[in-house]
């Protein structure tokens, strides 16, 4: 039978200094997704690449949102969001959501096409993968929440390339050429 091991209390002076764990996860790619929330009127979401599958039994996801970010409160308050994962085409649509622009909640929504999960949220029409999600569970954990999502419908539009991000640069996916020549 198996048991969840209860994590050691590690000493503070042995944890890992935030510079040099940060200078490593830059070298952890990631997609990037755009997790969305609220009824229109009311709409806003941000850039993500804290997103991943919990489990498909049932399907799950979980996204780490920071507690400064306009969709927290958003999230909280409706219980649903959406995942809606780039394409490398959507560069743009990543800057808007990490604030670059300027534009807030339903001003970034002006700049692209978005249909609403019925009581759900904005799903992002051209998006390689959306999920629509209602909140199960939060865990907070210093300035972030971990947000659980039970997925109640997902789309995809394969076939395009996915962005990503690495290095602090945003990117995009090449096959291998063994892989490439093996087709
Ligand atoms: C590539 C990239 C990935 C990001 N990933 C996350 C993330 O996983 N969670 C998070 O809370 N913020 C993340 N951010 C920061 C938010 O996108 C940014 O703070 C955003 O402006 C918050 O939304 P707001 O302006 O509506 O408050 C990321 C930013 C970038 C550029």
């Amino acid at each position: 039978m198996s048991a969840w091991l209860k994590p050691k209390r590690v000493d503070d002076a042995a944890h890992v200094d935030p510079d040099e764990f940060r200078r490593c996860m830059r070298e952890v790619p990631g997609a990037v997704a755009i997790i969305t929330c609220g009824e229109p009127g009311e709409r806003t979401g941000l850039t993500a690449t804290a997103v991943c599958s919990l489990t498909d039994a049932p399907p799950t996801l979980l996204v780490c949102v920071n507690g400064t970010a306009s969709a927290h409160p958003v999230i909280c308050r409706t219980a649903r969001f959406a995942v809606n994962i780039l394409a490398e085409a959507d560069l743009a649509v990543a800057g808007l959501f990490a604030g670059r622009t300027g534009l807030k909640g339903e001003d970034r929504f002006d700049q692209l096409t978005c249909t609403q999960a019925p009581d759900g949220s904005p799903i992002i029409e051209d998006a390689l993968a959306s999920f629509d999600c209602a909140l199960e569970a939060e865990h907070r954990y210093g300035t972030h929440s971990v947000f659980i999502g039970r997925v109640l419908s997902a789309a995809t539009n394969p076939r395009r390339n996915p962005l990503l991000y690495l290095d602090g640069r945003f990117g995009t996916f090449a096959e291998t050429a063994a892989n490439a020549s093996s087709r």
